[in-house]
């Protein structure tokens, strides 16, 4: 009886991980777009002196890009170069290991900036060099929307 419920539940749990693996085109998109509600937002408003400085959000947005960088190559299986509208270009796959390393990367140095960025004067030095992950990333990997 034990048992049976044991194997039940492995069941259930082996049945709700592949449906969310099923949709890792969805769960990067996602993923990508918390990062870059802040970055493209309210710290791109900072950045031009349009909203005062605010260290809570800067601290999470930089936390934010810390976990993606370390979520997101997971999220790239072979069977999700086409569908759910993705904008990831064939060269994820065909250069894989760069891909990942630009994750890496990303992950690396946002966690060295959690310690470095301390004011807003530390923050605007950073946030240019965090930018380039964003912007170097999407040129070779992502269709270009505008
Ligand atoms: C290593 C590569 C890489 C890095 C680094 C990267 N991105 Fe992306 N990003 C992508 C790819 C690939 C897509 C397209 C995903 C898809 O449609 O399947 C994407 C999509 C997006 C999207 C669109 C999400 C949607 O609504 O579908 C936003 C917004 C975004 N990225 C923001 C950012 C920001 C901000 C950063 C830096 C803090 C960043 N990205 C860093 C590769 C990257």
């Amino acid at each position: 009886m034990i048992r049976k419920i044991f194997v039940a539940g492995l069941l259930i749990a082996g049945v709700s991980t592949a449906f969310a693996q099923n949709d890792p085109i969805a769960q990067r998109q996602a993923t990508m777009k918390g990062v870059g509600q802040l970055w493209y937002g309210d710290i791109g408003k900072m950045m031009k002196g349009e909203i005062p400085y605010n260290h809570a959000t800067v601290t999470s947005a930089i936390e934010k890009m810390a976990a993606a960088g370390k979520a997101m190559p997971a999220l790239f299986p072979d069977n999700s170069k086409t569908g759910g509208e993705t904008k990831a270009l064939p060269a994820v796959w065909e250069k894989k290991a760069d891909f990942d390393a630009r994750w890496a990367r990303m992950s690396t140095e946002a966690t060295a900036a959690m310690a470095a960025v301390k004011d807003e004067a530390s923050f605007k030095v950073a946030q240019p060099n965090l930018n380039k992950n964003c912007q170097e990333c999407h040129t070779t990997y992502r269709v270009r929307n505008n």
